[in-house]
């Protein structure tokens, strides 16, 4: 059987905390991961404008040759998994909030959620609050700009502090004992996020539950890999040079980064002009 990738995307960094736990879950697996660096932040566009670049993205990586498209990103989970299923042949797999998980393990009732505004705004984290978190309360914060910042490799001291206090500070006044990691770029950040909420808040994300997903499809699908040594293949639609060493911190080594174009609609503008 010839090997092919499982394709991983996400707006920006943050899909390397899935990725990590995809390559620990199944290390003989090729990753194809594809950052759409020069069009972050998804979390501040419209549905429909993530809905249409997450399906350029997924299509792309499906003609690279992706056996699965893990969309390592909440907002662009939130806005396209539907239409992702219905244009792609290969199996998707989405994240989506640990909002159950969270509902099950609070104490007293009360959960946060911290993740972009686009995914705090849209119906399927309301879908799932609705139905996993009857007679809880749950806070969802919305942090601006925060994504951002962890891309520009702003993963503690004073600066991430600052940034992060009047996000966390509204969950700290609603007495919240259980925090949603939201956004996969949040989890590069969890120690701080784990200092500012204190000791006694239980922090959630989805990347083992994707991870275990990914295997399960795989697997229903005979398309799992068990044999050698997986690879990872990082790519950007943005610089490589900006990328490359934000993208080693995180993973924790070094990785050679590709640049890549995916052309996008007229409408939809890349932050800075495309090289
Ligand atoms: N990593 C993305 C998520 O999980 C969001 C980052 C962005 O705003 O582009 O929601």
């Amino acid at each position: 059987m010839s090997r092919r990738p499982v394709g991983i995307f996400d707006s920006g960094l943050g899909g390397l905390s899935v990725a990590r736990e995809v390559h620990d879950d199944l290390p003989a697996e090729d990753l194809l991961y594809l950052a759409d660096t020069a069009y972050l932040p998804y979390g501040d566009r419209s549905a429909e404008w993530v809905r249409g670049r997450t399906l350029a993205a997924g299509r792309w990586l499906e003609e690279e040759g992706a056996k699965v498209l893990v969309v390592a990103c909440n907002t662009a989970s939130a806005a396209a998994l539907e239409t992702l299923r219905e244009h792609l042949a290969i199996p998707v797999v989405g994240l989506e909030p640990a909002v159950k998980p969270a509902a099950a393990a609070t104490r007293n009732g009360r959960v946060g959620v911290l993740a972009t505004a686009g995914t705090v705004r849209s119906a399927r984290l309301q879908r799932l609050v609705e139905s996993y978190a009857q007679g809880r309360e749950v806070v969802l914060q919305g942090c601006p700009g925060l994504a951002d910042a962890i891309e520009d490799g702003v993963l503690s001291g004073p600066e991430l502090r600052a940034r992060l206090e009047p996000y966390l500070e509204p969950l700290r006044r609603a007495g919240v004992d259980t925090v949603v990691l939201g956004c996969t770029h949040y989890v590069f950040v969890r120690d701080a996020i784990a200092a500012g909420l204190g000791p006694d808040v239980r922090l959630l994300d989805s990347g083992e539950a994707v991870a275990r997903q990914t295997a399960r499809v795989l697997e229903e699908q005979g398309l799992r890999e068990t044999a050698g040594a997986g690879s990872i293949r990082f790519l950007t639609t943005g610089s490589a040079a900006e990328v490359g060493p934000v993208v080693a911190r995180l993973w924790g080594a070094p990785l050679a980064v590709e640049e890549v174009a995916i052309p996008a609609d007229p409408s939809q503008r890349p932050k800075a002009p495309m090289p």
